[in-house]
């Protein structure tokens, strides 16, 4: 008799190698595999993209932008080899009732593509998984062309499945990237499914931990490119940085186009030049340029066609030259001033992520009704369509990447993520008269490990693109600067009624322990000297007197956080900006909070944040000798998952010059009739 005493143990064991060999042997040829193999499979290694595909919207194309259907998966589990029913990118359909598949797509609810997922639904608002995307498409085969997909950008980390084939990923957000899917894609219909997981950490760039919404999804357009076997991967057409009346022309083929003719053209200049690609299938030239410069109030572009006997591709170019001269920053050899404004990738009164012409058209409306020439597009690439846009209406960019706070400055795959974003950036952009700056970051505290790591990245971009300003957004504020501001405050407190006697007495002891005599002309000169300095063409100042500084400072004095905001927007017009660099100064950031309609005396009332922005310009007045730009802390109310106070901030961040319906907060106008005013150079 056999012993039929099994433990539970052992037979749940004996369960689970029968049905992995049940399973194994469907469809595939009898191997045993034991459940050990079937969860330690050999991870797909996943194809990384190429170079970016530039001049998307002249080439051949259909786009998937609409309705797709989407699956959440917060355990990923649907990735191939973590679960035996739900392999989702196989988009396995059940052939009787008596089949266990544990996803649909085909049934499963709508997302609009492109856009965020956490504005789409109440339930994905504050959603930083794994989500599944599914979207079917007709398509034509046609001899001797490639088909691509393109993606315009997808946070944070993508992968890519046609028909049940892994075709790809892509792990930097925010920039676009392409995959060929030529031996995935077939006539008629075919199953694009994308694993998008917004999940980051404090490897990633940007870290878990920023202080604007981490929205998830693909936020980019998505179009299916068919493209010559031989074709222009891109193309940068550009002023010569030392002789204004020259083009510099490179174009990027793949390798196919080796030796082969090319030809540049720009119509409307008369221009028809033939060159050839060389053997790698990449050329450099030369041509003459006789045309109008693109300007702020003649933004001309002129159309410039790359033509081989494969294809014709074209884009709007506009010709004009930046460059700093004399600590001036000067546009077309005339000297400028950023009057600018800083801004997150939000719609005016809309929800969720900008993406749309529409949404940066509006944007940039208000930067010149505001009276502004710049907008500071923080913290990170925005779609495509804001530098079209800006090269259509003659406004300056301010374009970033997102080396924000402190992150991991040792770890090679961080690096090579924000080697991926600034390339694809700058390489998507450089096109683009309007981008001016390019900035490698914002707000990266000083180390050994940040200055090679940013240092790297800055080299690589004066690779790519010697025409254009680099910058990064940099904090002020050293201890001796501080210190400097505490003398300062009770200096100019001694002076004045707002202390109370109480802290009178207290003033007077700072002042003594720093041998400062009470009758002093309060004045405090900021200089920036951050090392990073050294290898950039702007210094530009993330800055909040009048805002974060009275929080650690007034407790640290021992007087109100009152009295100092009141002595600090006294001190604040008399503040002297330098640098150590020579170089000009560029206000990246400053403001304060106020809640739309909030009337009343203290923070967060407009009045309040209307008296930071007329102490700010006052300063700004009394430093045109180096503040040769500024782009305020920022144009609309943002949403942040740091900024809960309910009532208040209701996770937004206030700082806006309107809230996030664009009414006008009172500093709005404060703002506007300055740029307005003749009271600049
Ligand atoms: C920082 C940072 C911004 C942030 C702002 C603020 O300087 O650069 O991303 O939103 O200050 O605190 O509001």
């Amino acid at each position: 008799m056999l012993n039929t005493k099994v433990s539970t143990q052992d037979s749940l064991k004996i369960f689970n190698n029968i049905l992995f060999l049940s399973l194994l042997m469907v469809g595939s040829h009898a191997h045993a595999e034991t459940a050990d193999d079937f969860f330690n499979r050999p991870q797909i290694k996943y194809a990384q993209p190429q170079n970016l595909l530039g001049w998307i919207d002249s080439r051949k194309q259909i786009s998937l932008n609409g309705e797709w259907n989407y699956i959440v998966d917060p355990l990923k589990n649907g990735l191939p080899g973590e679960s035996f029913f739900s392999d989702f990118a196989s988009n396995k359909k059940p052939q009787s009732a008596f089949e266990l598949i544990e996803y649909d797509f085909a049934n499963a609810p709508k997302i609009r593509v492109p856009g965020d997922w956490n504005s789409q639904y109440e339930n994905l608002f504050f959603y930083q998984g794994g989500l599944w995307y599914h979207k079917e498409f007709e398509h034509e085969l046609t001899n001797n062309e490639r088909t691509h997909l393109y993606i315009e950008g997808s946070n944070f980390a993508t992968k890519v499945f046609l028909n049940g084939k892994p075709i790809g990923e892509f792990l930097a957000g925010y920039t676009a990237f392409d995959f060929d899917i030529s031996e995935a894609v077939k006539e008629g219909l075919n199953t694009l499914i994308v694993f998008v997981d917004a999940a980051l950490d404090k490897n990633t760039v940007p870290t878990y931990k920023t202080d604007w919404w981490l929205y998830g999804g693909i936020i980019g357009d998505v179009s299916i490119v068919s493209l010559p076997e031989a074709f222009v991967r891109n193309a940068k057409v550009q002023l010569n940085k030392l002789n204004a009346n020259l083009i510099d022309v490179y174009i990027e083929g793949n390798i196919n186009l080796a030796n082969q003719a090319v030809v540049v053209k720009v119509p409307e200049l008369g221009i028809d030049r033939q060159f050839q690609f060389n053997e790698f299938g990449l050329m450099s030239a030369q041509i003459p340029f006789t045309g109008n410069y693109w300007d702020l109030d003649n933004p001309k572009l002129y159309e410039v066609i790359i033509e081989t006997k494969f294809e014709s591709i074209k884009d709007q170019i506009g010709f004009r030259t930046i460059e700093i001269v004399d600590n001036e920053i000067m546009l077309n050899k005339k000297p400028i001033i950023f009057k600018g404004i800083s801004s997150h990738a939000e719609p005016i009164a809309e929800k969720g992520i900008a993406f749309s012409s529409n949404h940066f058209n509006k944007i940039l409306a208000e930067v010149s009704e505001l009276g502004g020439n710049f907008l500071r597009a923080a913290h990170y690439p925005y779609s495509r369509h804001l530098a079209k846009e800006a090269d259509r209406l003659g406004i300056l960019l301010w374009e970033e990447i997102p080396v924000y706070w402190n992150i991991n400055w040792n770890n090679e795959q961080t690096y090579a993520i924000a080697n991926q974003q600034l390339t694809r950036m700058v390489s998507r952009d450089w096109n683009r008269a309007s981008v001016v700056v390019w900035s490698v970051g914002n707000e990266t505290p000083y180390s050994e490990n940040r200055m090679k790591f940013l240092s790297r990245l800055i080299d690589e971009t004066r690779e790519l693109d010697n025409s254009r300003l680099l910058s990064a957004a940099l904090l002020g504020g050293s201890a001796q600067d501080f210190q400097n501001l505490i003398v300062a405050i009770a200096a100019l407190g001694m002076q004045s009624d707002i202390p109370t006697p109480r802290e009178k007495i207290i003033l007077e002891q700072v002042l003594n322990n720093f041998e400062t005599s009470t009758n002093d002309q309060p004045r405090l000169i900021i200089n920036l000297d951050d090392p990073i300095g050294h290898k950039l063409d702007i210094v530009a100042l993330n800055e909040y007197f009048g805002w974060y500084y009275s929080v650690f400072l007034a407790p640290q004095m021992n007087i109100s956080e009152r009295t100092f905001r009141l002595l600090m927007l006294e001190l604040l017009p008399e503040i002297k900006l330098q640098n150590s660099f020579n170089k000009p100064i560029h206000l990246s950031e400053f403001g304060a909070g106020a809640k739309y309609g909030f009337t009343g005396e203290g923070i967060w009332s407009e009045k309040y944040q209307a008296m930071v922005y007329t102490a700010q310009i006052e300063m700004i007045k009394n430093n045109q000798g180096t503040v040769k730009g500024y782009s305020p802390w920022i144009l609309k109310d943002f949403r942040s998952m740091m900024r809960p106070l309910s009532g208040i901030q209701d996770f937004y961040n206030r700082k806006g010059l309107m809230d996030e319906g664009g009414n006008k907060k009172d500093a709005y106008y404060i703002l506007q009739s300055f740029y307005y005013s003749k009271e600049q150079t």
